[in-house]
């Protein structure tokens, strides 16, 4: 495996595999790696607000004998003007990984670049892989293989970017998105050809009821995602013919399955009834990232312990 999890491009189909292997088993028994990491310190910088991630990574962490600690960079010299590259060469000295939720992709990369161990992608503007590797597992756990239809309603964005390149990399049948076309990133298609070898096939269709008709999954997230407050009102306006509430689940015309990453704005971009309803699996979601980010780190690490 790559030193880095940056970007769901960064994982092949066989290390996937291994990490749901990994995933289920420490699902089935948490406590199977007390010692693994031996104490090793994992820095976490937040820069953004985060419930699931933070909490998760932390406990995870801890449930494999490591040690976290929480910082965000404004307590850093980085505010000051310092560089990223020094401030990795630092770190390299001091930690023996990093967790960081931030907003812009490119410095995590050059982060990455200079630290001499690990660095885990917890969301930028840009992605959000363990967001996707974790839900990839959940549709495994439904639907014990791939050969499904999973239509994406509202936001292109980091949740929608990384889930697509996961799915393609697993070969998902169908890939389809129904939202405003304007977020949508014109290299996708192409993205999801080359990684998938062309087996998955990719839609476009602006008619939300169209697109889901025979889906297995309608996943969706918020209409504004953190770092574009200031679109709110406008964006809300353009997304709300994307709206996931019962008359859609309806429309794909057979037992579907709801996902969100979460954290949901009920009444926006969901309904309280579909969230909450019987095939709504957004708590197994919340749930399965930490089994799967513990199964990634123990991966991650078996170069580094
Ligand atoms: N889904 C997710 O990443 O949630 P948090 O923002 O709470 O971490
Ligand atoms: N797209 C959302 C995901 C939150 C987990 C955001 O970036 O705010």
């Amino acid at each position: 495996m790559k030193k880095d999890f940056l970007s769901s491009k960064d994982i092949s189909l066989e290390e996937i595999n291994e990490i749901f292997s990994l995933g289920s088993r420490l699902k089935k028994n948490r406590y199977k790696y007390l010692s693994f990491l031996n104490g090793k310190v994992i820095l976490m910088i937040f820069d953004k607000p985060s419930t699931r991630t933070k909490v998760s990574f932390f406990v995870g962490i801890k449930e494999i004998g490591g040690v976290p600690i929480s910082l965000n960079s404004s307590e850093l010299q980085i505010g000051r003007g310092e560089t990223i590259e020094d401030t990795a060469r630092v770190f390299s000295r001091y930690v023996h990984g990093i967790v960081i939720r931030t907003f812009d992709h490119e410095s995590v990369e050059r982060l990455a670049r200079n630290f001499k161990y690990p660095v885990i992608n917890a969301l930028t503007s840009y992605e959000h892989p363990c967001q996707a590797l974790s839900d990839a597992f959940t549709i495994y756990e439904i639907f014990k293989n791939f050969n499904i239809k999973l239509t994406f309603v509202g936001d292109f964005n980091n949740v929608a970017r990384s889930l697509f390149l996961i799915l393609s990399t697993l070969k998902v049948r169908e890939i389809w998105f129904s939202g405003p076309m304007e977020f949508l990133d014109e290299s996708i298609p192409r993205e999801i050809e080359k990684l998938s070898n062309g087996a998955t096939s990719f839609f476009v269709e602006p008619d939300p009821k169209k697109a889901v008709r025979g889906s297995d999954v309608v996943y969706t997230d918020v209409w504004v995602s953190m770092g574009f407050e200031n679109q709110e009102k406008e964006r809300e306006k353009i997304m709300s013919p994307y709206q996931v509430n019962r008359d859609l689940m309806l429309s794909t015309g057979k037992k579907s399955f709801f996902m969100h990453c979460l954290p949901a704005k009920r009444g926006k971009e969901v309904t309280d009834e579909v969230i909450d309803s019987d095939y709504s699996v957004v708590f197994d979601q919340a749930e399965n990232r930490l089994h799967v980010q513990k199964a990634l780190l123990i991966t991650l690490y078996k170069n580094f312990v």
